[in-house]
């Protein structure tokens, strides 16, 4: 079997948050502790994802491999990519084809927060499928901020809708797409939509169109966070903090994950907390060794 590979889209101009995000990419942006990249990254690891392709657009890759470097510190490794123009979800795919050398992927979005005591078993179920795809619908009371789920009367899927003006449904599709080795090939058929971009919809109705796209419910028991606005920002934060200080336990913890796995040993987890010293995060790290 082909080893899935992994996709961080963390590109874009994030101009709906400027000013904010005039000087520093939006995906390197503080979620309470941690730099928000940590999130969906964490994501990819829970998946059981080693190999992962960072995207970012040229100017801001230097900051982002000052923070990650090769993903070698959690047993992981990173190839670097550079998105010029923030042209759609989809291009991710067309810029990812060599790295992804036909593998199936898991690909998130950089902005995208996941979480969940189900999320490792949701995302095993989904990635143990050898073809088609799979996205994760969640409800949301705002849905026409998202790409859309509609559903016929018998609750199957009929279409995915990029922020409808009058939604068909509550269920907006996350930002984790896992997708066979035909992403690549299928986004090089999609044409720009009205607004330009090569749309993730598009990619996903190709899957839909053959029966090859399995739209799987992440229940109320999960937390699926987007940071869009200036509110659902401070929100992802205050979750975080409100939860971290409650259970004393990370979320979005890469160095955790990656002990846990074994994908680094007790030396390699006690430098990284040396290396973050007094902070709440190396004390974090420490505590795991004892
Ligand atoms: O968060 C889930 C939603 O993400 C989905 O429900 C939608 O179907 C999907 O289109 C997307 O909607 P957004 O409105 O969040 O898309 P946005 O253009 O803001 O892009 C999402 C992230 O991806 C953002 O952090 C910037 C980055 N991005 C975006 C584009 C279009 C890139 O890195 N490159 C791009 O070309």
């Amino acid at each position: 079997m082909i080893q899935r590979k992994g996709i961080i889209l963390a590109g874009g101009s994030g101009t709906r948050l400027w000013p904010i995000t005039m000087g520093v990419s939006k995906q390197l942006l503080p979620i309470y502790d941690k730099p928000m990249i940590y999130y969906p990254l964490s994501a990819l690891m829970l998946a059981d994802i080693r190999e992962i392709a960072i995207i970012t657009t040229s100017e801001d890759q230097e900051q982002f491999r000052r923070l990650m470097g090769d993903g070698g510190q959690w047993g992981l490794h990173f190839t670097w990519i550079v998105q010029d123009r923030p042209e759609g979800l989809a291009q991710a795919y067309l810029l990812a084809e060599d790295f992804l050398a036909g593998a199936p992927s898991v690909m998130v979005l950089g902005d995208n927060l996941f979480f969940g005591h189900g999320l490792p078993e949701l995302l095993a179920r989904a990635t143990a499928r050898p073809s088609g795809g799979t996205v994760f619908g969640y409800r949301v009371a705002d849905p026409q901020r998202y790409g859309v789920v509609d559903f016929s009367a018998e609750g199957t899927v009929r279409g995915i809708i990029e922020k409808p003006v009058q939604p068909p449904s509550n269920y907006a599709v996350t930002g984790l797409y896992c997708l066979d080795g035909s992403a690549p090939e299928r986004a090089a058929g999609i044409r720009p939509s009205a607004r330009g971009e090569l749309e993730i919809t598009h990619l996903l109705e190709s899957y839909l169109a053959e029966g090859l796209l399995s739209v799987e419910t992440m229940g109320r028991g999960y937390a699926w966070l987007d940071t869009g606005t200036h509110e659902s920002l401070l929100d992802a934060g205050n979750f975080v903090r409100t939860l971290q200080a409650r259970q004393g336990l990370q979320m979005g913890c890469p160095d955790e994950i990656a002990y846990l796995k074994g994908w680094i040993d007790r030396a390699a987890l006690r430098a990284r907390a040396d290396l973050f010293g007094k902070t709440g995060y190396g004390a974090y790290l420490a505590s795991l060794l004892s």
